[in-house]
């Protein structure tokens, strides 16, 4: 590793910056994408065939081979690819049946595609508040689920596990379904069990910032076959195109369900599945980075690694870091310092850098911030004191080595920084 440059001036204040060159996310064109991904799309390109329901066989089809190998993948009975995560989760809420304008739980920590699936399928959000590590609170969960909630949507946010043992007997004691939002967690296992196939359905997404990269696109799985006929009819599988995906289909009337048209077509699905094949080797870069950089971070207690529910139970495309007792100004400052040292890192709670998982910025939910704040003051409390730095699988030993020297670097300067 490279020795760090404590005493060299900070970035910010006009020193050398520890990077030259751009940190590499997917929003300045970072992908992991290969000759055989370009040539699975080419194929189809030259097929002329990009709808996924047409005159050939359904294994024959791209989606169709997509989604049977999803089901192998995880193990479930049923698999669905659609237009985004957004949907999957709406898909997964609609096919549950609930009385429309339930309630629905969901943690208060999550991206806002979560709460906005619970209003496209037609309910309400109740949010529960996060721990330090912003994790679900299964006490808080509990407390809530007395006022009558009718599903849980638990999310396994930038990629690190729900606790969900505790989370399902939760469930069980108010006999209601869980829909997980594993849209950031893609091939994470928590105790041996792939996230997504703990609840009813598993939703997932295929944007490019996630572990399958399709440009948009998601998927659900599932073992509830009559949900999923539901699911079917809703994406749009009309015309008796739901029996496609069965041996043998569930008797089910597909105009007695609205159709929203939320399918995926050829192209995203040949390329989605290219990269399933190489889901493994993506996976294990995500890990080496992760451990790579967590490891150098141990031993500081002005920096906190958030933790897993178990270990091992994340992706490690996201490193979320806790300045423990630091004001958001100052967290903010750090993601600031940082940024000048040439590493992309967001300050989720920074007022000046409006942040879709800070729930108080949800005006569809909570028109006063200061309000939804106020009802949720732990899990504002942990936003307020974290960093989020994306982790690409493409980084080398070296890009991970810089952040740690920047991270090491600005940490050091914090003590006569805070303000
Ligand atoms: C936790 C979570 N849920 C849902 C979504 C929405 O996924 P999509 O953009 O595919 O609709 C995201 C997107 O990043 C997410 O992070």
């Amino acid at each position: 590793m490279t020795t760090p440059t404590r005493t060299a001036p900070l970035a910010i204040d006009g020193g050398p910056p520890i990077r030259q060159s751009v940190w590499p996310t997917y929003d300045n064109g970072d992908a992991y994408v290969f000759e055989e991904d370009i040539a699975a799309v080419v194929d189809v390109l030259q097929s002329r065939r990009y709808f996924r329901y047409d005159t050939r066989r359904h294994e024959d089809t791209e989606t169709g081979a997509l989604e049977a190998a999803l089901c192998t993948h995880f193990g479930s009975a049923h698999a669905l690819a659609c237009a985004s995560g957004t949907t999957a989760l709406a898909l997964g809420l609609l096919a549950l049946d609930l009385p429309p304008g339930s309630e629905v739980a969901c943690p208060a920590f999550t991206f806002a595609a979560t709460p906005s699936a619970i209003m496209l399928a037609g309910h309400r959000p109740v949010l529960v508040e996060c721990d330090d590590n912003l994790h679900l609170d299964v006490a808080d969960l509990r407390r809530r689920m007395a006022g009558g909630a009718r599903a849980i949507v638990v999310v396994h946010m930038r990629g690190f596990a729900s606790d969900m043992p505790a989370i399902c007997a939760v469930a069980e004691e108010f006999g209601v379904p869980i829909v997980e939002d594993a849209v950031p967690a893609l091939g994470v296992r928590l105790h041996g069990r792939p996230l997504g196939t703990w609840g009813r359905f598993g939703a997932f997404s295929t944007q490019s910032d996630k572990a399958l990269n399709t440009g948009e696109g998601g998927f659900l799985v599932t073992d509830d076959t009559e949900a999923y006929a539901r699911t079917l009819v809703y994406c749009g599988a009309y015309e008796s195109r739901m029996a496609r995906h069965f041996v043998d289909p569930p008797s089910l009337d597909d105009l007695a369900l609205p159709l929203f048209s939320w399918r995926m077509d050829e192209i995203r699905a040949a390329l989605a599945r290219t990269q399933l094949g190489r889901l493994p080797d993506r996976l294990a870069a995500h890990r080496h980075n992760y451990e790579r950089v967590a490891a150098a971070l141990k031993d500081r207690d002005d920096i906190v690694v958030r933790q897993p529910v178990a270990p091992g139970a994340y992706l490690g495309e996201a490193l979320l870091l806790r300045l423990p007792d630091a004001p958001v100004s100052t967290v903010s400052w750090f993601a600031r310092a940082l940024r000048a040292e040439g590493i992309c890192v967001r300050a989720l709670g920074d007022p000046d850098d409006v942040n879709v998982r800070a729930f108080w910025n949800w005006r569809f939910l909570f028109p006063d911030a200061a309000e939804a704040r106020a009802a949720y003051p732990v899990t504002a409390a942990f936003v307020d004191s974290t960093v989020d730095i994306p982790l690409s699988a493409n980084l080398t030993d070296a890009d991970c080595d810089q952040l740690v020297e920047a991270l090491c670097k600005v940490a050091d300067a914090l003590p006569g920084r805070r303000r």
